[in-house]
């Protein structure tokens, strides 16, 4: 089931995102994000346990929202969650009015790239030196019809 997630949700958010090496969302950030407006934080739970998350954030006066995170759980992995998650995270931008979202992913993600172009993501340039250890960073977006 995905929904929005809520306060209750953060520990679990925190533990997915360690998970993963690399750049993490941090629980302060997962609470400012679950108590502004800037963000939509989804998350898929299955069996009461949260077991993948989406963010998408957004900057005032633009119709741009930014994907900032999609994690799924290695155990749950190849079913489809992170296509279903994408998915629902675009409509959550399109009801915030955004037109376009954009995204950063590792240029040697492979497994995220094949997703993204999936699911109608375009490259549209690379970021030397992105990352913490320099690695670039692939950018992508799609324009989603309102
Ligand atoms: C990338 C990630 C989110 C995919 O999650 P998932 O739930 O396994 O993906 P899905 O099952 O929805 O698969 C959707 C598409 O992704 C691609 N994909 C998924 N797993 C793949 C794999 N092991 N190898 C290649 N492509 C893969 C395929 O295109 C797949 O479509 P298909 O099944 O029709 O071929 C997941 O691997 C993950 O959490 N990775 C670590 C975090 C990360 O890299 N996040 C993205 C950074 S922005």
């Amino acid at each position: 089931m995905i929904r929005p997630a809520i306060s209750e949700d953060v520990d679990a958010l925190v533990k997915l995102e360690a998970i993963f090496p690399g750049d993490r969302l941090s629980r302060q950030s997962f609470r400012r994000f679950l108590k502004g407006n800037t963000a939509s934080v989804l998350v898929y739970a299955e069996g009461g346990e949260v077991v993948a998350n989406s963010v998408v954030l957004y900057r005032r006066g633009s119709l741009s929202g930014r994907i900032y995170s999609l994690v799924v759980h290695p155990r749950v992995q190849g079913r489809g969650i992170a296509r279903a998650l994408l998915a629902a995270a675009e409509l959550a931008a399109v009801s915030r009015g955004c037109n376009r979202l954009c995204l950063e992913v590792r240029a040697d993600n492979q497994t995220a790239l094949a997703l993204y172009l999936k699911s109608g993501y375009i490259p549209c340039g690379q970021i030397n030196n992105y990352y913490q250890d320099h690695a670039p960073a692939q950018r992508l977006h799609k324009l989603i019809p309102i």
